[in-house]
């Protein structure tokens, strides 16, 4: 479908959605649909349940976050338990400023974008509809209209509280434009929207110093008062800023805490009443959640200044620690490359798995307990089997630190490094070492890190590169796998002819030119040295093989590369050894030969075809561990 047919059909939508009715109409609604009424916090709250919950390991798992957030569950369990579903209720804590408080570049502003794109389109449905009173700037809730001493009996009948009282600007014009007929005001549905300023705001300030109120509350419209003739009358006021704005949704408050204590101090009676005060007029009641973030040292220096004491209790502290799982991580990385501008370049298989590794490292506290050390550690926090291990010991170790996650290496300076490997090494190709050694030479550029820390930053990155040379040389040798049962079947068939004409003293028929040859003492040698048979037992060990074999066959059955301990373990061995000289000779030899050469390419193409390579990054692997087994 074309775009342009797409627009048509999104504005066709938006309009089958609009809603427009006097008070009446809409307590009608409210009836029928009572939570067209809930809070701004109940509807957040309600977003998110909405979007679905899973149990996984006795954790809840929200689909809401859990496509863009990852290994954040536990976070995020006690943000949505700790803050949303207390404040959904109407408890005291939806007042509270929620501080998001967590390193850098550990998801925070995302999971505040979360929360205003989900709203945005959650207005636009069936559970999260909002409607606000016509023509207010503020998006006012409808109910406000409902006069204090009737609200009792509105509880009654309706079983909703209402709270907060109407606003300076409609209680006039209520008077004004509808004769004080409540059951008249007009009452529209709205959609949440940050581009058109409803219900979702951004508050950032310019200099924390001599910031302005008026940003946050609104100001006299200069443009009116003459018309008006009075300051003190609303509609000469421009109820505009952010609080304002934002009203029945979310306000997102940036670099709070570097704001004057002074202005913050405007932010009090929000938080003890849930309202604030604009220009001359009564209070303004918000309905709104007040969502600021920070990391840990400037929340540290804010509360130990006595003078924040106040506000420092209206504010609930929510923590975003790093994500400490490596996989997790892994997925944190091929989001951000997939947003990026280097999204079509070939990562080969381990590269992001091993920059994870060493970043999770980074970030895990040693653990108090003797018996494991960091690496296990790692692994037993991704869920990993780890022999001698369980979930009660993964338990014991969260439970050694409270505030682990708080600090290391954050996923921005791994994908900062990543591009930069990516720019200088031309080739639209990378792999896991590229990227360990670019991580290593951000380490000398990177400002805030001390000689020690140094240290044992690059001690983590050659774990993780032992971890690796793990990694590639098993998948080498997986290369090899697919035509491993054969080339076992084969080199055991080879083996056996000679030993049977080795036994009865016989000749073997050379396949190829019908000639009679003697038995091939050296493959049959350089099998058997593989289990250590002496020149002197050779002779034992062969004549067993063929007693075997003809015990088999009186049974029916075939002897077969299985049917032989021994001899099984002496060929693998042979099969890997001579594996080691195929990959060795691609490093050495520089012009390899053509049985050399199709190996290579053979297993060239199955690491693409099977592992995920692409030539470059197959070739290099190959060189890699080539010069590993060199060693
Ligand atoms: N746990 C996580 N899950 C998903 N993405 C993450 C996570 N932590 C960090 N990121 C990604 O890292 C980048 C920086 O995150 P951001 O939200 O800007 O951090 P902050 O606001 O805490 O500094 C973003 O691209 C974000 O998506
Ligand atoms: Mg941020």
């Amino acid at each position: 479908m074309d775009i342009l047919k797409k627009i048509e059909q999104y504005r066709s939508q938006e309009e089958k959605l609009r809603w427009e009715g006097t008070f009446a109409d809409y307590l009608k609604l409210v009836k029928e649909k009572p939570w067209v009424a809930q809070s701004a916090h109940s509807r957040i709250y309600n977003m998110i349940r909405d979007a679905g919950v899973e149990e996984e390991n006795g954790n809840k798992v929200y689909s809401f976050f859990s496509h863009e957030m990852f290994g954040l569950e536990e976070a995020l369990e006690k943000l949505v338990e700790e803050y949303f579903h207390p404040a959904a209720k109407r408890l005291d804590v939806r007042k509270r400023i929620l501080l998001l408080m967590g390193p850098v570049s550990g998801g925070k502003s995302t999971l505040v974008t979360m929360l205003k794109r989900g709203l945005e389109a959650y207005s636009r449905g069936d559970r999260g509809a909002v409607y606000a009173i016509k023509g207010c700037p503020m998006h006012e809730d409808p109910l406000h209209l409902i006069p204090q001493h009737l609200r009792d009996d509105f509880y009654k009948e309706y079983g909703i509280r209402v709270e907060g009282n109407l606003s300076p600007l409609n209680t006039m014009r209520l008077e004004e434009e509808y004769g004080g007929r409540i059951e008249d005001v007009l009452i529209e549905r709205i959609f949440l929207s940050e581009d058109k300023r409803v219900g979702i705001g951004t508050f950032s300030p310019s200099d924390p110093k001599s910031q302005d109120i008026a940003d946050l509350t609104g100001s006299i419209d200069f443009s009116t008062i003459a018309e008006y003739g009075s300051e003190s009358d609303p509609r000469a006021y421009r109820f505009d800023g952010e609080l304002n704005k934002a009203n029945r949704g979310l306000m997102e408050f940036q670099e709070m805490l570097k704001c004057d204590e002074k202005f913050l101090w405007h932010l009090l009676s929000l938080t003890q009443e849930g309202n604030f005060k604009a220009g001359r007029f009564a209070l303004i009641s918000a309905d709104e959640l007040i969502v600021a973030h920070t990391n840990e040292t400037e929340y540290r220096s804010f509360i130990s200044n006595k003078k924040n004491e106040a506000l420092h209790s209206r504010i609930i502290v929510m923590p975003v620690p790093y994500n400490l799982k490596v996989s997790q991580e892994e997925r944190i990385y091929e989001k951000m490359i997939r947003d990026s501008d280097v999204a079509d370049v070939h990562i080969a298989p381990h590269t992001l798995k091993v920059a994870a590794m060493f970043t999770v490292l980074t970030r895990l506290r040693e653990p108090k307990r003797g018996d494991i050390d960091l690496l296990k550690k790692m692994r037993l926090y991704d869920g990993e089997n780890v022999e001698g291990y369980n979930s009660s010991d993964l338990n014991e170790l969260k439970k050694e630190y409270q505030d682990e996650g708080m600090s290391g290496i954050d996923p921005r300076y791994v994908i900062n490094r990543i591009s930069s490997t990516i720019i200088r090494k031309k080739v639209p190709s990378i792999n896991a070492l590229d990227v360990l050694r670019s991580l290593k030479e951000g380490l000398d550029q990177h400002p805030s890190i001390t000689q020690d820390l140094r240290e044992k930053y690059l001690n983590f990155i050659s774990v993780a590169r032992k971890e690796y040379d793990e990694m590639a040389k098993k998948e080498v040798q997986k290369a090899f796998v697919y035509s491993y049962e054969e080339s076992a079947k084969t080199l055991m068939d080879n083996y056996l002819d000679n030993v049977e004409a080795f036994c009865n003293k016989s000749k073997l028929r050379d396949p190829l030119t019908g000639e009679e040859i003697n038995p091939d003492e050296k493959l049959m040698r350089s099998i058997e040295e593989q289990i250590g048979i002496s020149e002197n037992a050779k002779k034992a060990f062969r004549e067993e093989i063929l007693i075997r074999i003809s015990a088999l066959a009186r049974k029916g059955k075939r002897f077969d590369y299985r049917s032989h301990a021994r001899l099984r373990e002496a060929i693998q061995k042979k099969l890997f050894a001579d594996l080691k000289d195929v990959v060795k000779i691609t490093t050495s030899a520089k012009t390899p030969d053509e049985q050399q050469l199709k190996k290579i390419n053979e297993v060239v193409a199955r690491l693409i075809d099977e592992h995920g390579y692409n030539s470059t990054s197959a070739n290099e692997l190959l060189r890699y561990v080539g010069s590993l087994l060199n060693r």
